[in-house]
């Protein structure tokens, strides 16, 4: 079976733990794309040359979730070439027997637009500042100007901006716990599982 679940949305939105409880209720692959451009962004040097030749070492390093990560994650990500380059690797992940869920920011409307069940997901700026404090500690405030600077980055750039797709399900976790995040989100892929 080729399935697709496509999550996107802004830095701190809760995909990541919405994607691993899909994979894992589902039985599907998963992929954190972010951890792609982290990845490009943390290994320095020319992040195009980088980007054609990422290897899987370079994912598992443990400094890729910092704040910093994610800024440089997010500046080498508006450099069209480093997309182009790291295109047919999710497409590949997206489209492999036995269902896949990819987590980023522009999977449902340029990696995998024919994906079986796209989800938008969302939050306050300040909730989503005050959750990823809790992650990585220091000043709350700060943090919120870095979601707030990435945001900013993600959605303004050229090629391939932060933004729903068309026919995606928007979740805007606000004021919704784990639990009940995840179980929408399920409902939403039993139902398009249901549609095949
Ligand atoms: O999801 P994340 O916070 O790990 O992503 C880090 C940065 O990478 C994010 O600010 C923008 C970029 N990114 C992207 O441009 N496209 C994706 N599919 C995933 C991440």
């Amino acid at each position: 079976m080729i399935f697709t679940v496509a999550i996107d949305g802004p830095a701190a939105a809760g995909k990541g733990t919405i994607s691993r409880a899909l994979a894992a209720r589902f039985g599907f692959a998963h992929l954190d794309t972010g951890l792609l451009y982290r990845a490009v962004g943390a290994k320095g040097g020319d992040p195009v040359a980088v980007a054609r030749s990422l290897q899987p070492d370079d994912l598992a390093r443990g400094d890729l979730r910092t704040l910093e990560a994610g800024q440089a994650a997010s500046r080498v990500a508006a450099i069209p070439e480093v997309r182009a380059a790291l295109v047919d690797f999710q497409r590949r992940f997206a489209r492999a027997e036995g269902g896949a869920v990819l987590d980023g920011r522009d999977i449902g409307t340029v990696i995998c637009p024919e994906a079986e069940a796209k989800l938008f997901i969302t939050a306050a700026p300040e909730v989503r500042a005050h959750r990823r404090w809790l992650e990585v500690g220091g000043d709350e405030e700060k943090v919120l100007a870095e979601v707030k600077e990435r945001d900013a980055r993600d959605m303004g750039r050229a090629d391939a901006p932060l933004r729903p797709a068309a026919d995606a399900v928007i979740l805007d976790t606000t004021g919704l716990d784990i639990a009940e995040a995840v179980a929408r989100a399920e409902n939403l892929v039993r139902d398009r599982l249901n549609r095949l």
